[in-house]
């Protein structure tokens, strides 16, 4: 069975002060649950501090982004080398990366390659727009990114992938995607092309989240869909409130 994750990513918002004391509310609210994994993914700045309030817990820790090599000329980037070790996922391809910074399938791919090279577990994000959306082109769009992103990789390594739909439309939008249509075309457009890949015994082991206005008042809904295996929260995962979350979701 696959455990949900629920992983809320803060973006580019907290100072490590801040961080700090968002992380240690959850911490406490959070300890005794283990029917869900759920995963922090701060700033790089507050990574260290981060860490250090979730040692011994069952909290996972997450970076929101990496480069593909290990090291080099490459000015405000961090490699894996600099995440492995303490950080066990990353998150890949985010739209908001794709959109403002340019990131393309490809470098998605060999961003994944890397992070599964160090022993990080990628997080990737995908998502139509609005347009593409309207126009029906959801399935091609969505399934292009997913082929794209573990385009040669080993079955093994595909599974340890988590995968978050992300609808770009519903991302800090408050427009989210209802529960049922999440659920079929993450089981189409995601679950699907990975099936093709790899076979359907590896693609029910790979876990999808839905991401964009995941609120408390809606993730059960999301959680109730057989294909949905967690959420990626922004907005939401800033708040203490994210604990009301976390629980709603168990
Ligand atoms: P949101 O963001 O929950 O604020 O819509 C989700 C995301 O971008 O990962």
């Amino acid at each position: 069975m696959r455990k949900p994750i629920i992983a809320g990513n803060w973006k580019m918002h907290k100072t490590i002060a801040e961080a700090v004391t968002l992380a240690s509310e959850i911490r406490e609210a959070v300890s005794g649950i283990d029917t869900v994994e759920v995963v922090l993914c701060p700033p790089f700045t507050a990574l260290a501090a981060v860490e250090d309030m979730i040692t011994d817990t069952k909290i996972g820790l997450g970076a929101q982004n990496m480069h593909w090599e290990e090291q080099g000329a490459f000015t405000g980037e961090v490699s894996p080398l600099m995440l492995k070790g303490w950080c066990e996922y990353v998150i890949l391809g985010h739209s908001e990366r794709r959109e403002y910074f340019a990131e393309t399938d490809e470098g998605v791919n060999k961003k994944a390659k890397a992070a599964l090279a160090h022993h990080i577990n990628p997080i990737i994000c995908v998502g139509e727009n609005l347009d593409q959306n309207e126009n029906g082109e959801t399935d091609e769009f969505v399934g292009g990114q997913v082929r794209a992103a573990f385009a040669g990789l080993s079955a093994e390594e595909s599974q340890r992938i988590v995968v978050a739909y992300e609808p770009i439309w519903a991302i800090g939008t408050g427009k989210s995607a209802s529960a049922a249509q999440a659920g079929s075309i993450i089981g189409l457009s995601v679950r699907g092309p990975i099936a093709a890949m790899f076979g359907e015994e590896t693609a029910q082991k790979v876990r999808i989240q839905y991401g964009g206005s995941v609120k408390e008042n809606n993730i059960a809904e999301y959680m109730a869909q057989p294909d949905i295996d967690g959420a990626l929260v922004g907005g939401a995962s800033l708040k203490a409130g994210f604990v009301e979350l976390v629980k709603n979701a168990v």
